[in-house]
């Protein structure tokens, strides 16, 4: 997708589509008191009072509701150059951000695509700051135009090719478009991201997980080194190493770095992921319901090699390394047993209760060596647990951190990367969950607080590195298409991180 920033008049501008925010200006106060009888008094969002007339009838017969994402689409709108208009609700004015407005541009796409419409101009609502509104929409826009149906005879392949994003007039352009040129290379990593994901196990092995890495590392100019199973034995990655022995798929553990030459010596972020690309649960077998699913427990792993990706495109002055601990979890005749006792790299020893919490065990070791490799700060991301799930739905990640003032930029990253998740807790009352009576610990705590007894597990090889963990199991997948966004790989966290590492200072 192209964009292009324009301060032209919105009414001037020739496009096969404009679209425009409706917002409801209703005072919420106001309408808590009066509930029924309160008409919403919606109002399109721009200074180009000529867009107005051609929507009065409609804002106007109480026809619209006024609520997010009501559609409506105008033809041959009167004193438009544009050959339609259309209109999407962004709900109460008062309530308005740039989190909605990157919804409501991911839906704007996925509306007119659907009609063959290849490209349209967007107004941004001069009520969010002009270059926070163009990221959102930028991004909101990549977000809606990705589509999962690769392998259907049928796909169309719909697309927007071209996005007109229209700011006010006195605007700095200069600055919108370096804002946009940010956007795109971070919406474009993410559905780089959900491209990996959305592939099929049989499609996406550790080995193809790995040249694809590989490929993308040399186009954007990053290090890239791939090992497999002799070197993963050398390195005495136990706990990795007890997950990869089951499957016939060789493992690949996969190291990408950025090293900006003028970066200081120090921090070193570290990002690793989980990258376990079908999990069967191995001898602990998962019932054949859903199994299917997790095909996508590679997320986290894709979500690093996207992520750096971004980086390596946005050049910050931080090193980063990125790491996926790539491996199927299959039950054979050389698979571990749940009872086995397995030696980390760190010299922890684990006892195996299940081997199905086996995305602990990669990232036991990946943690680990990231930490050899010299990383100051750590930040994992893995589809770790269902119990993530039972705790926070699909609607927000789990975070967990060893120390609070990364917990607390990251928080912020999120903020500005419209991404959401909610902290859980890691106290030490937990550890006892996690204690085994032949090894130092077991790889499963059981049910109650399930995500929480996963990330105490993790703690343990992060030890005193500042470290956050991204429990993506619920989130990593949309089991329902929205308007915004389609069925199917989500690549959330990513923007997250891109976010985080643009202001690292360690
Ligand atoms: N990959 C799963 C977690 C998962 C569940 C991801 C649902 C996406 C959707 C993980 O490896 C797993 O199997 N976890 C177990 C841990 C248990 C055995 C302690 C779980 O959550 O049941
Ligand atoms: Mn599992
Ligand atoms: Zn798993």
């Amino acid at each position: 997708m192209k964009t292009i920033i324009s301060l032209s008049t919105p009414s001037q501008l020739e496009t096969e589509s404009l679209v425009a925010i409706v917002l409801d200006q209703t005072d919420p106060a106001q309408k808590e008191k009066n509930k029924k009888d309160a008409k919403p008094q919606l109002k399109v969002e721009t200074s180009d009072d000529s867009v107005r007339p051609s929507t009065a009838d409609l804002l106007g017969n109480g026809e619209m509701t006024g609520k997010p994402f009501e559609i409506n689409l105008l033809h041959k709108p009167a004193g438009l150059k544009a050959k339609r208009l259309l209109l999407i609700s962004g709900g109460a004015a008062k309530k308005f951000t740039s989190y909605d407005l990157r919804r409501i541009a991911g839906a704007a796409v996925r509306t007119l695509k659907s009609r063959g419409i290849r490209s349209f101009a967007f107004i941004a609502p001069p009520s969010i700051p002009a270059e926070e509104a163009v990221r959102a929409i930028v991004e909101g826009a990549l977000v809606g135009n990705f589509d999962p149906d690769y392998y259907r005879s049928d796909r169309k392949d719909q697309k927007i090719d071209a996005l007109t994003i229209l700011a006010s007039g006195n605007s700095d352009q200069a600055a919108l478009e370096k804002a946009a040129n940010e956007a795109l290379i971070i919406g474009e990593s993410q559905n780089f991201t959900r491209d990996l994901v959305n592939e099929p196990s049989n499609r996406m092995t550790p080995t193809i997980l790995a040249d694809r890495a590989k490929k993308m590392c040399q186009e954007v100019g990053l290090k890239c080194e791939v090992y497999g199973a002799d070197k993963i034995k050398e390195m005495k990655m136990g706990a990795f190493w007890s997950v990869a022995q089951g499957s016939d798929e060789p493992p690949a553990l996969i190291v990408m770095r950025y090293e900006p030459s003028g970066a200081p010596e120090k921090p070193v972020l570290g990002l690793v992921g989980k990258g376990i690309t079908f999990d069967t649960g191995g001898i602990s077998i998962k019932p054949a319901d859903g199994m299917e699913k997790m095909k996508y427990d590679m997320a986290g792993g894709a979500t690093m090699i996207g992520a750096m990706r971004a980086i390596a495109l946005l050049k910050p002055r931080v090193k980063v390394i990125g790491i996926v601990c790539a491996t199927e979890n299959m039950p054979s005749g050389k698979a571990q047993k749940p009872g086995d006792v397995q030696i980390a790299m760190s010299g922890k020893s684990i006892e195996i209760i299940n081997t199905d919490a086996e995305g602990r065990l990669v990232l036991a070791d990946g943690l680990f060596y990231a930490r050899q490799l010299g990383c100051t700060h750590l930040v994992d991301a893995a589809t770790l647990t269902g119990a993530v799930v039972v705790a926070l739905g699909y609607a927000n990640a789990g975070i967990f951190a060893n120390d609070d003032a990364m917990y607390e930029r990251f928080h912020k990253a999120n903020d500005e990367a419209g991404e959401k998740m909610w902290r859980l807790p890691l106290d030490d009352e937990y550890k006892e969950n996690i204690k085994s009576s032949i090894a130092d610990i077991v790889n499963s705590g059981g049910r109650w607080g399930g995500a929480i007894n996963a990330a105490m597990f993790l703690k343990e090889f992060a030890e005193d590195t500042p470290w956050i963990h991204l429990d993506i199991a619920g989130t990593a997948w949309m089991e329902d298409q929205k308007p915004w966004i389609a069925k199917g790989p989500s690549g959330i966290a990513l923007r997250s991180l891109v976010q985080f590492v643009k202001d690292f200072t360690g």
